[in-house]
């Protein structure tokens, strides 16, 4: 089971030594222009997880290809570019530009809550993107979507490698005088109240698909991670666990041996599926 980092969450090159720790580090989302993002407060807490509305800001990908690539390849980890967009086009653009030599795999973000254009079809998307590299593509779902096996289905139909699952949740919080916490109104919520939706999705979809997964959501400890992989994934992210703990990728690795040792597993691939989705439990008589 590899380690990563999950998407926006960490910046390589403000925390390089963190990055080393992971066996890959995952870019912030590119987008074919630059953005500013969201206006403040892009960031809030609340009771249960973190919300952010940060808008996809990122540089754009002419300067990322020119200024942050190249630097992020020097880091001795394998890179692997978050592309967004808006047409299929925008995403198959920036994976035809990107080099075997810079990149390890591209994964596709079709699911930011954050922005409000709509984007084409996750399968269109991914079709495209597949016609444009070679390049390993692991397709990012949302667990918003009411059918996401069946998203899953679809983009592995398309010829999507593997599955980065889940991003954050759309959702609102207000302060004492009602009034959104956020700027933007709403935004993504992530941290440890995400695992249960995300275990689900990704048990789902592993069931649907039989792709590799990624799995991310919450995870803070070793423990969680092999909950992932009980559930389907082969690797797992790690997001707003490496804001309060940027030594999060060690620890949960060296956790994730005890973590097996306690739950009478070999390894995580070994206990990879073991836990059956609620779908495929056999039905109680009433
Ligand atoms: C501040 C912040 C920025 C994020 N930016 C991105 C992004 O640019 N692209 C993306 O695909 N996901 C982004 N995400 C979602 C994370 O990659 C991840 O899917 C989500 O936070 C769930 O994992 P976690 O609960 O461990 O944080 C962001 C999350 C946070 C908290």
């Amino acid at each position: 089971m590899r380690i990563l980092n999950a998407s926006g969450c960490l910046d390589a090159l403000a925390a390089p030594e963190v990055a080393r720790e992971l066996d890959a580090f995952v870019t912030k989302t590119v987008t074919p222009l630059p953005r500013e993002g969201s206006a403040p407060p892009r960031i809030a807490e609340t009771a249960h997880g973190m919300l952010n509305a940060i808008g996809l800001a990122n540089p754009g990908r002419d300067r990322f290809l020119a200024e942050h690539l190249p630097r992020l390849s020097q880091l001795g980890v394998p890179i692997w570019v978050s592309v967004g967009g808006f047409t299929a086009a925008d995403y198959a653009e920036t994976c035809a530009v990107l080099r075997s030599d810079e990149a390890a795999a591209v994964e596709l973000n079709l699911s930011c809550p954050n922005v409000d254009e709509a984007a084409d079809s996750a399968a269109e998307i991914v079709a495209a993107c597949r016609r444009a590299t070679e390049l390993p593509l692991y397709a990012k779902l949302s667990a918003a979507h009411p059918e996401i096996a069946e998203v899953a289905r679809a983009v592995a139909a398309a010829g999507a490698d593997g599955l980065s699952l889940i991003n954050t949740l759309r959702a609102v919080a207000l302060d004492s005088r009602l009034r959104p916490l956020l700027a933007r109104g709403s935004g993504g919520l992530s941290g440890p109240v995400l695992k249960p939706v995300a275990l689900h999705a990704v048990s789902i979809c592993h069931e649907a698909t039989g792709l590799p997964i990624v799995g991310m959501g919450g995870i803070q400890s070793g423990g969680d991670a092999l909950e992932f992989a009980a559930c389907g994934a082969s690797d797992v992210a790690l997001g707003t666990v490496l804001f309060a703990d940027p030594g999060a990728p060690a620890r949960v690795r060296a956790e994730l041996a005890a973590a097996c040792e306690d739950a009478g597993v070999v390894s995580p691939d070994d206990a990879r599926a073991s836990a059956k989705s609620p779908e495929t439990q056999p039905k109680v008589p009433a």
